[in-house]
Formats: structure tokens, C-alpha cells, sequence
């Protein structure tokens, strides 16, 4: 089992979006599981989940709730999703008052780690314990940057966040949200994958097709297949499926 995080420290930059095409798009090859980590649950809702969690979240960390009690199906062959709700919000205190606080995102998945190949983590913005939880048990980090002067400050934070990891995984970025329109956009396009090389050149375009996930409440790729923006993330996630497979024997799972 490979363990993919999505992740940035800041918010609204297209990971919840990122995290479910990706987990879409692992199923069509793989068994894949989607873990929404934000009590927003805005995973569980675009992939028709139910965001109820019995006994909480709580029960989960602490072992009462088993974590395939707690997972549910969608209507896409092998893609499943530990959902999220309210509960969530208090997952930062849940981890803090556990033993091995940093370790429970991993020791939940271990008792899944041969029902699926993939693990596609949605997390919460910020550099939260979750964030940390999840880091630790990544086996590669996607990261959607959003053009604008801040873009690589937040690539530096997670990347000094990443470094901070027990055994830091590789990073992916790709650019999220671009509008060509735009000249800094375009001059991100250009300047960001070449002078970094966490950056891939995989462009996410700013498109009413991404926005259409929330009315379809399905993975863009389902309703349009040929969109710009669907290709896009075909081709992130065939990037960090072979960055995985190239990692093979040296998983942490
Ligand atoms: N490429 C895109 N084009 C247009 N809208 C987009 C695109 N990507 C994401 N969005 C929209 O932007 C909003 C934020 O996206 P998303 O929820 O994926 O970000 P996030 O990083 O997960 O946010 P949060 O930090 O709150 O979890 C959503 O309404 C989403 O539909
Ligand atoms: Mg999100």
C-alpha cells in the first residue's frame, strides 16, 4: 500500500479537487481508498458519501471503530472513502491526547494496508498535527500551487515542513488554478517547473468544469472526459503512480 498526501499549507488552492481526481483516477488501475481529513468534508460530499462517522472520530484513533467499519464504498469500482464529519474538527485534540501522537494516521491505515494499493489523503490546510500525521505516513506529497507571489513561499514552507518529516517523501507540485489570461499566470507556467524541481509542468487550468464537480458531485474525468482540466490530472496521477512504483520496497506501509 502506497500513501499519497495532499497537501498545502494554505487554503482554497485545490486540494480537496486534486485529492478526488487523483483518487479517481488510481481506481481505474488500483484498489483505492480516499481519506477525508478536513471536517469540512468536502471529499466525502463531491464522491456522494454519507459524512457520518460512528462514535466520531474519536473511536476511530482510539481503536473502538475499526478502520473497515468506518470506510465506505462509491459508485466507482474500487474507489472507497473514509469519510468525514463534524467530529473532525476536533482530530487535531483526538491525535495530541494519543500515544504516538504523530504515528495514528499511519496506524489506522495498517489495518487496511492489504485492502488497497493506493491511499489518497485530503488535508486540511495549515501545519496542523493532522498535517504532521499524515506527512509521516505519505509515501509522496502532492501539492497544488496556486500562480501568485506567494505560490512559492507556500512551496518553501512545505517543503521545509516535508524536511522536518521523519523520513520526508518526495513532493509534486503542479500549478492549480491558472488563468491564462493572466500574465503573472502565464509567467508561472514558465518560470515555476524549470526553476524548481518539485514543480512539474502539469497545469491545472481555472475552468467552470473543475466548479461543475460541486453540481455533478463526481470526479471531473466522469462527466468530462476530455476537458483540459481531466487530462490534467490524468497525467498527475500517472506522474505519481510511477514516482510510487519506482519507490517500490522502499514504502513505509
Ligand atoms: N481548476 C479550477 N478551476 C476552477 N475552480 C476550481 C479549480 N480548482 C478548484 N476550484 C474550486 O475552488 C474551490 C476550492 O478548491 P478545493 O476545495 O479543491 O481547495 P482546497 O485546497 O481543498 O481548499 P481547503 O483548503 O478549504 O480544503 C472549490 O470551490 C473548487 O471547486
Ligand atoms: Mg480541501
Amino acid at each position: 500500500m502506497k500513501v499519497v498526501a495532499v497537501y498545502s499549507i494554505k487554503g482554497g488552492v485545490g486540494k480537496t479537487t486534486a485529492a478526488v481526481n487523483l483518487a479517481w483516477e488510481a481506481a481505474r488501475d488500483f484498489r483505492a481508498l480516499l481519506w477525508d481529513l478536513d471536517p469540512q468534508g468536502a471529499a466525502t460530499y463531491l464522491l456522494q458519501v454519507k459524512p457520518k462517522l460512528k462514535g466520531g472520530v474519536d473511536s476511530l484513533v482510539s481503536g473502538k471503530t475499526r478502520t473497515t467499519a468506518a470506510i465506505r464504498s462509491t459508485e466507482y469500482e474500487h474507489l472507497d472513502v473514509l469519510p468525514a464529519d463534524d467530529s473532525y474538527r476536533e482530530l487535531d485534540l483526538v491525535f495530541d491526547a494519543a500515544k504516538k501522537s504523530t504515528q495514528r494516521i499511519e496506524k489506522i491505515l495498517d489495518a487496511v494496508s492489504h485492502d488497497y494499493d493506493v491511499v489518497i489523503l485530503d488535508c486540511p490546510p495549515g501545519a496542523s498535527l493532522v498535517a504532521e500525521n499524515a506527512l509521516r505516513a505519505a509515501d509522496a506529497v502532492v501539492v497544488p500551487l496556486v500562480p501568485s507571489p506567494l505560490s512559492l513561499r507556500s512551496l518553501e514552507q512545505v517543503k521545509s515542513i516535508v524536511a522536518d518529516s521523519v523520513r520526508p517523501a518526495p513532493i509534486v507540485g503542479f500549478l492549480s488554478m491558472v488563468d491564462r489570461r493572466k500574465t503573472s499566470h502565464r509567467e508561472a507556467v514558465v518560470n515555476l517547473p524549470g526553476r524548481n524541481a518539485e514543480v512539474t509542468d502539469i497545469v491545472v487550468p481555472a475552468t467552470v468544469t473543475i466548479e461543475r464537480m460541486g453540481a455533478e458531485r463526481a470526479p471531473v474525468a466522469a462527466f468530462a472526459p476530455r476537458s483540459e482540466a481531466a487530462q490534467a490530472y490524468a497525467e498527475l496521477s500517472k506522474r505519481v503512480l510511477l514516482l510510487l512504483k519506482a519507490k517500490k520496497g522502499k514504502s513505509k506501509h
